[in-house]
């Protein structure tokens, strides 16, 4: 388990580098104009993606050589890859069922305001992952990401039925009101998606969020459940709580089983795009039990 002192030596650890790179992200993928780029813009466009890949190498060295020790073989590595559902980072942290049996609903509110805010956007992930793939992963991204888009109905999208529990709970999501460590999950998601040199960790990292949403997405559900919240209100939980074992399991399949055939090195990158992932959610887990006074 890391301790305070290691964050204190870390420049991207923190909560002033994390809020700086979250604004950068959300005004980088912003829709804009030409005119908005001027000399400024690129300036500080540089700077941030070279602070960015700092920020991701330092992720890289924490799990480097565990990722260096997972098989390189397809089924070796799918078999590595679905051990993580019960041994990786942060699995069956007791944050979950305190909050599907404990938590208050203020509780269970300031959760959901930090994993919202923690939430790059799924489906812009697989959008901006998908480039270039092979012609098979790439048809798993699409049809993934075409779930995200509720198959072209606008009340199925996923992530407008998370904004609307947003609004139903009257959350808080500004940058500025979250924890470090929740930014920094949504900042290394959207750089691995972003950065080409960083694809094959981000099939990765979206393979081990399909992986490993599904258990805490039920908790999550049996706490919105107990505060009172109706079916429709809790949709967004109820529904990854079960679509996502199959997402995962065509993941593993469709993208990172024939990806990893064609060229076993991306079998590394992946596991440490997993790996990163979900320390980043380990970090969020750590730091809301020490918020509520958890042990
Ligand atoms: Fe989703
Ligand atoms: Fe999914």
């Amino acid at each position: 388990m890391a301790t305070l002192w290691e964050y204190h030596g870390s420049q991207f650890l923190q909560q002033r580098f994390q809020e700086e790179l979250s604004y950068w992200n959300r005004e980088r993928l912003s829709p804009a104009f030409p005119s908005d780029m001027t000399a400024d813009r690129f300036d500080r466009d540089r700077r941030m993606l070279r602070l960015e890949h700092g920020f991701i190498e330092e992720l890289r060295a924490e799990v480097r050589e565990k990722a260096a020790r997972a098989p390189t073989d397809p089924d070796g590595f799918i078999a590595w890859f679905e051990g993580l559902k019960e041994s990786g980072p942060g699995q069956h942290d007791p944050l979950f069922p305190w909050l599907a049996q404990e938590a208050s609903r203020d509780e269970i509110r300031w959760f959901l305001s930090q994993e919202a805010a923690g939430e790059a956007g799924f489906d812009d992930l697989v959008a901006l992952t998908q480039v270039k793939l092979p012609p098979r992963a790439k048809l798993e991204l699409a049809r993934n990401y075409w779930d995200e888009m509720g198959r072209g109905n606008a009340k199925g999208m996923h992530g407008p039925m998370l904004s609307q529990l947003v609004d139903i709970l009257d959350l808080d999501i500004g940058i500025d009101s979250t924890a470090w460590q929740s930014l920094a999950l949504a900042n290394a998601m959207t750089a691995m998606a972003t950065s080409r040199c960083h694809a094959w960790h981000s099939v990765g990292a979206l393979g081990v969020i399909e992986l490993t949403a599904p258990g805490r997405s039920a908790h999550v559900a049996q706490g919105l459940r107990r505060i009172g919240l109706s079916g429709g209100e809790r949709r967004y939980f109820d529904l990854h709580a079960v679509l996502d074992v199959k997402h995962s399991r065509d993941w593993n399949d469709e993208a990172i089983a024939p990806l990893v055939a064609e060229d076993p090195r991306r079998a590394t990158a992946m596991a440490e795009g997993a790996l990163i992932r979900l320390r980043c959610g380990q970090r969020c887990f750590e730091h809301y039990r020490a918020h509520f006074g958890l042990g």
